[in-house]
């Protein structure tokens, strides 16, 4: 063998250790969890043979606690470029057969490198995380090493998309990187994230808890609303990112792509319906989605975290929009803590990358009893008028029925900027619905009355007359239109034709950032 073949051997046989991670036990035993190992994950994610992998040879330096015996080359993670649908897409996939998927020096650095190659390039970047945390044999320097990634998602945040599979366990600095990203999307049965796993939190806290309580997929798209999907194997994650990716653009720079739109094959009789057949009807808001956006195009994010409010993207005659609307059918629509956090979350990234956004509003009157006051109702429903005061993006809003008070004001009102208004005639603007502000305002005056029940029926009707239509509203300019519910998807597509070309205007250029209450 000449100098050059031994050379090229030297080179193959590094390439093919690299390839086997921690090695065939390993493997196997991470196939019997019923996971793809992270090579498997990146094939199945990208488009075919797209994938060019850096830091193939990387390799940690620690010494300390047998380290300088468990010498694998890339470290733990494997990482890298390629293209999903033909777009330029940025990705790392943790290895949890390499000393658990553990974030040492070597291995946070080479995260760190792909996102300064993707912030660079201005692309998305996608993790595919299966790491039990900052790895305790390197201290201080794994400490490092996620501080530079944590730093990292933060500069690139609102810049590129930011999106993580949890595809196992997400311990410690594992859990905080995606936290600070776009999305997470979390896998049945196989991904866990949390601060640190059941058995520390046994050592530390004394507390007996299952992975699935303390940090499953469940328990995080249900309860804590950290996980924006929870989807039922890896594959259909990495389907649900290609969908994803096709309503958002690659940067901040660059606007979604329009394609052909298709009408929807449904129609608003179903809901017209409901309505008319009393104004209280607790109808499900996904009827009047589907209707009215392209066929098949919603994509619903956070499906089962805060239900009152519905969250997602669409389609309308092709173009990518964010969509926001009350949810009469869980909780009456009610916008309480959770579901501020919700809507004022994705309004800011609707903003970030230029996607307009769409608002349907049908709540009642915000009414907060001691569990909402102090969990911060008031601190949390700032957030939403503030996520849709700052925001640049068109905004268009409809209002189907109730509209009161707070809720009126908060869910895109002209007065904190929506640029088009429409209420269908059954709309209801007030500051109060019609009992609580006939007890209000007359309190007195039954409490007095000969005949309480016909007075107060007297009072009721005069207001409900007053109020439950959208004309005093469209008198004053605050709604644009009053359109028939089946005209919404026709105006819907000429107002954003209108506004697609619409330019921030910025009056306070000297302003570091602003402050929103968090
Ligand atoms: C180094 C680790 C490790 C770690 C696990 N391993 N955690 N190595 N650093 N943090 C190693 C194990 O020794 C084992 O090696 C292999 O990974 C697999 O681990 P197991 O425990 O056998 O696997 P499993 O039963 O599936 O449990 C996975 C786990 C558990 C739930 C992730 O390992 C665990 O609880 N680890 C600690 C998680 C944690 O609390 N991390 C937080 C770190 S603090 P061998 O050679 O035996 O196969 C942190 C702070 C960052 O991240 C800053 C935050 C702001």
């Amino acid at each position: 063998m000449n100098d050059i073949d031994r050379k090229m051997k030297e080179l193959m046989e590094k390439r093919e250790l690299a390839k086997h991670g921690g090695g065939k036990e390993r493997i196997e035993k991470q196939h019997k969890k019923g996971k793809l190992t992270a090579r498997e994950r990146i094939d199945r994610l990208l488009d075919s043979g797209s994938f060019n992998e850096i830091g193939m040879l990387v390799t940690h330096r620690a010494k300390d606690f047998d380290m300088d015996k468990k010498v694998f080359y890339g470290d733990g993670v494997i990482t890298g470029y390629g293209t999903i649908n033909g777009r330029l897409v940025y990705v790392y996939a943790q290895d949890f057969t390499v000393l658990g998927g553990s974030l040492g020096e070597m291995h946070g650095k080479k995260i760190a490198h792909i996102y300064d190659l993707a912030i660079k390039s201005g692309a998305p970047v996608i993790g595919l995380i299966d790491s039990s945390g900052a790895r305790i044999q390197e201290g201080i320097d794994s400490l490092a090493s996620y501080g530079e990634i944590f730093h990292r998602n933060v500069l690139a945040s609102g810049f590129i998309p930011q999106i993580s599979i949890i595809c196992g366990p997400s311990a410690g600095g594992a859990s905080y990187s995606p936290a600070l990203q776009d999305f997470i999307i979390m896998v049945k049965n196989i991904s866990y994230l949390f601060v640190t796993g059941p058995k520390v939190v046994k050592t530390e806290l004394g507390e007996e808890v299952t992975s699935e309580e303390l940090g499953g997929g469940e328990m995080h798209a249900t309860i804590s609303g950290t996980a924006h999907f929870l989807v039922d194997s890896e594959e259909e994650a990495f389907e649900l990112i290609r969908k994803l990716l096709s309503y958002i653009p690659q940067n901040s720079m660059e606007s979604p792509e329009k394609i052909d739109g298709t009408p929807s094959d449904r129609d608003l009789d179903d809901i017209i319906a409901l309505i008319a057949k009393d104004v209280d009807n607790p109808y499900d808001v996904h009827l009047l989605l589907q209707a009215i956006f392209d066929r098949d195009s919603f994509l619903e994010v956070f499906k089962s975290y805060a239900k009152n409010v519905v969250i997602g993207f669409a389609r309308i005659d092709g173009y990518s929009v964010g969509v926001v609307a009350n949810n009469p059918a869980y909780n009456n629509g009610y916008l309480n803590s959770d579901a501020a956090d919700k809507i004022a979350r994705f309004v800011r990234f609707c903003d970030a990358f230029n996607i307009p956004i769409i608002t349907f509003v049908d709540t009642p009157h915000p009414v907060a009893g001691k569990e909402e006051a102090e969990k911060g109702v008031v601190r949390h429903g700032a957030k939403i008028i503030y996520a849709y005061s700052e925001s640049t993006i068109p905004k268009i809003t409809v209002i189907i029925r109730r509209a009161f008070g707070g809720g009126y004001l908060a869910m895109s009102s002209k007065h904190i900027g929506a640029d088009i208004v429409y209420a269908w005639p059954t709309a209801q603007i007030a500051v109060l619905p019609p009992k609580a502000a006939v007890e209000i305002l007359y309190g007195r005056k039954l409490s007095e009355a000969e005949d309480r029940e016909a007075l107060y029926k007297a009072y009721l009707n005069e207001y409900i007359e007053k109020i439950s239509n959208p004309y005093v509203a469209a008198a004053r300019g605050y709604v644009d239109e009053v359109i028939r519910p089946g005209e919404t998807r026709f105006k819907l597509i000429k107002a954003i034709e209108s506004l697609v070309e619409k330019k921030a205007l910025e009056p306070w250029i000297n302003k570091k950032h602003s402050n929103m209450p968090l």
